[in-house]
């Protein structure tokens, strides 16, 4: 393929990639902590391929939930960093944040469909959405860097959303994109507790239909 030269990584290809300059244009990790990871994943996968020996499952086909130790280790890190409960049993592994909102998207909302998003949100998943999935996106209204409830409630009762017909396969009439931790652009993170709950509970109540 024309073009098609051996980058190291996106950033090279991009050009951003000298050494005393500082790149703000690309949201990637910093080399330094890539570096700092190496032993971290050497470790693990020592005592990954150890396990292996003996079972020989890591490189079949794997569940379609995505692997049961991992989402069970998963769940234990995310339920002491959240300081909040997180289950297993509600860990579906994907490829990455794009491609599960990508999946969850495609297998709850049939095209055209209304996915509210805060505004600003994250470019990529406008374009997502938008571009390559064909739904309507709405931006909600916000207030201090995060979504203003009872603003957004009003915008819900006039969104015409009580004419949608639910199914059991396709129970919500629509959606609400929200990127509660460290948004991106802002960095803002919702305040714990009510705010979030507000988020869910109004949403809940006019969106799910069954
Ligand atoms: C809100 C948000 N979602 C998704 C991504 C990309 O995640 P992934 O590479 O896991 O698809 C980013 C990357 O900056 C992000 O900020």
């Amino acid at each position: 393929m024309e073009g098609d030269i051996l980058y190291k990584s996106q950033l090279d290809e991009n050009g951003c990639n000298k050494a005393d300059e500082m790149y703000l244009n690309v949201g990637t990790p910093d080399n330094d902590a890539l570096r700092r990871s190496v032993k971290m994943m050497a470790t693990a996968t020592k005592h990954r391929m150890k396990i292996e020996e003996s079972e020989g499952n890591l490189f079949q086909y794997g569940p379609v939930r995505g692997d049961y130790r991992f989402r069970e280790n998963l769940a234990k890190f995310l339920t002491d960093h959240y300081q909040d409960t997180v289950i297993r049993e509600d860990l579906f592994v994907t490829a990455g944040a794009t491609m599960g909102l990508a999946y969850l998207t495609t297998r709850l909302f049939p095209t055209g469909s209304t996915i509210f998003v805060e505004n600003p949100t994250y470019y990529i998943a406008i374009s997502v959405l938008r571009d390559e999935l064909g739904m309507n996106i709405v931006p909600v209204f916000s207030k201090n860097g995060a979504i203003d409830v009872e603003a957004f409630e009003h915008q819900l009762e006039s969104a015409g959303l009580e004419s949608y017909v639910p199914t059991l396969a396709r129970p919500f009439s629509s959606m609400l994109y929200l990127v509660s931790t460290f948004n991106n652009p802002t960095g803002i993170s919702c305040p714990p507790g009510n705010h979030n709950h507000g988020c869910v509970g109004v949403s809940m109540s006019h969106m799910w239909r069954c």
